[in-house]
């Protein structure tokens, strides 16, 4: 991450309130998000070399769904603050997409950043990326369904009429047992980078810019990705030892973009075309229990080798399953895998883009890992999902997992240069 010299645009591009409204007399105060932020944003990055390792926030499609799937996950998900008006959120929206512009290039999160600002004043960016290249920072952030409207029918921000019309609290599953402190949230941010500090800076620093309009409901870290968008990436593993993305939809099949994830303009609302709908559950593993099972055992349950990756109807990693194949003792894939459950011929050809991460938040007083793989999906409507997720809910998997966490946000289209994410919501 970059440092810039303080005098070049100085806090361009921030709402009235200004970062935090931090600094006050700084002069930022009256500075509103104008046509020409973005590009001096990048005018003013300082080290073109090393634009390599950079996305950016401004576009067709959001980052950080496509993007080549980032080692590290901090996912934050957030409450507007009661009180906070529709002015407060649009001015929210705004700073976070100033904020997440700059963090995506590699520079801090304002023009005088961690030390460039003034000496009696906390400083704009926390500074622990200082250094730090942007490390393919992306910066994804999403609507949930209580931004439209609270559990109890509130439209506190006058978005109701403009809710999509599927946008709802996911139902419950089979094998749920959700904890309320990872569960929903107005908001969602997603930071995927290769370098975890650099992730977590970006959330940090965007919590800060929502203090007073919104604040962190519950976040998650993740490492390891559990799948891959890219053919040129070689599928990771998740925390079963299993191959995981072999089947997922990738950045270049475009047609299977449209077809399955991005909103399209017939879909509606409007302002969502080209987005998508994201779906996170942090599921749980019993490792413990799972790693006493035997090898065949555990390929069975998932209707993969464990080694290769392929189908056990034969054939290498990216063979197509065959349901109807004979093996040893029946079918060569149980019709209750997970991969015959999830497969798109069993769900009337749903796909989605999977970008989970494996977790490990310490251990349980049972002197259990608390581990398991934070699930994150992208697809163009949320009954896609609710489809596959009913059909994986009795697989043979279920007995090794619980799903502890969950929500689900509409993910509006990357902004044009200039504008903040989810203007077309406002207009
Ligand atoms: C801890 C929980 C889970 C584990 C360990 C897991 C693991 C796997 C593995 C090993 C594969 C095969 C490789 C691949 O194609 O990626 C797979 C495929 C898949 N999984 Fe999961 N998964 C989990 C949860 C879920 C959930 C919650 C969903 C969605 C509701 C899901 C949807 C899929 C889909 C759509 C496929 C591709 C199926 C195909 O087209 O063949 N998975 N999963």
């Amino acid at each position: 991450m970059s440092e810039e010299p303080a005098s070049e645009t100085p806090r361009a591009g921030l709402s009235r309130r200004g970062l935090l409204g931090l600094a006050l007399g700084a002069g930022a105060a009256g500075v509103a998000v104008g046509a020409g932020a973005a590009s001096a944003i990048a005018l003013t990055r300082p080290d073109a070399a090393s634009v390599a390792d950079t996305h950016q926030f401004y576009g067709a499609h959001p980052a950080g769904i496509t993007t080549d799937v980032q080692d590290h996950l901090h996912f934050a998900a957030f409450d507007v603050m009661e009180g906070a008006s529709r002015q407060d959120l649009v001015e929210l929206l705004q700073d976070w997409s100033y904020a997440a512009a700059r963090m995506m290039l590699g520079l801090e999160v304002s023009a005088t950043g961690a030390v460039g600002g003034s000496p009696e004043a906390p400083p704009d960016d926390t500074g622990e990326a200082l250094g730090l290249p942007a490390s393919n920072l992306t910066i994804t952030i999403g609507f949930g369904p209580t931004l439209f409207s609270t559990a109890e029918g509130v439209d506190r921000f006058g978005l109701a009429s403009q809710a999509p019309g599927s946008l709802a609290a996911l139902p419950p599953f089979l094998g749920d047992d959700l904890d309320p402190g990872h569960t929903g949230g107005d908001l969602c941010i997603q930071a995927c980078a290769d370098d975890p500090q650099v992730a977590v800076h970006a959330v940090r620093n965007l919590s800060r810019i929502a203090f007073g309009r919104a604040r962190l409901r519950w976040s998650q870290l993740g490492y390891g990705r559990t799948s891959r968008t890219s053919a040129t990436s070689k599928t990771p593993r998740n925390l079963f030892g299993f191959k995981d993305g072999t089947a997922n939809i990738l950045a270049d099949d475009t047609a299977a973009l449209d077809e399955h994830v991005w909103v399209s303009a017939d879909d509606g609302p409007t302002w969502l075309a080209g987005g998508s709908y994201l779906v996170a559950r942090k599921i749980a593993m019993k490792i413990e229990t799972w790693d006493r099972v035997r090898l065949a055992e555990q390929e069975r349950v998932t209707g993969r080798a464990k080694g290769t990756g392929a189908p056990l109807s034969g054939g290498d990693e990216f063979a197509a399953p065959d349901f109807a194949a004979s093996g040893a003792a029946g079918l060569a894939i149980d019709p209750r895998s997970h991969v015959s459950r999830a497969h798109p011929a069993n769900n009337g050809g749903i796909r989605m883009l999977r970008r989970g991460y494996n977790y490990v938040d310490g251990n349980t007083a049972l002197g259990r890992l608390d581990a398991g793989l934070f699930f994150l999906g992208y697809v163009r409507s949320p009954d896609r999902f609710i489809t596959v997720q009913r059909s994986v809910a009795t697989d043979l998997m279920m007995e090794y997992v619980t799903t502890v966490g969950s929500g689900i946000w509409a993910v509006p289209p990357a902004p044009s240069e200039g504008s903040f994410v989810g203007a077309g919501l406002f207009s």
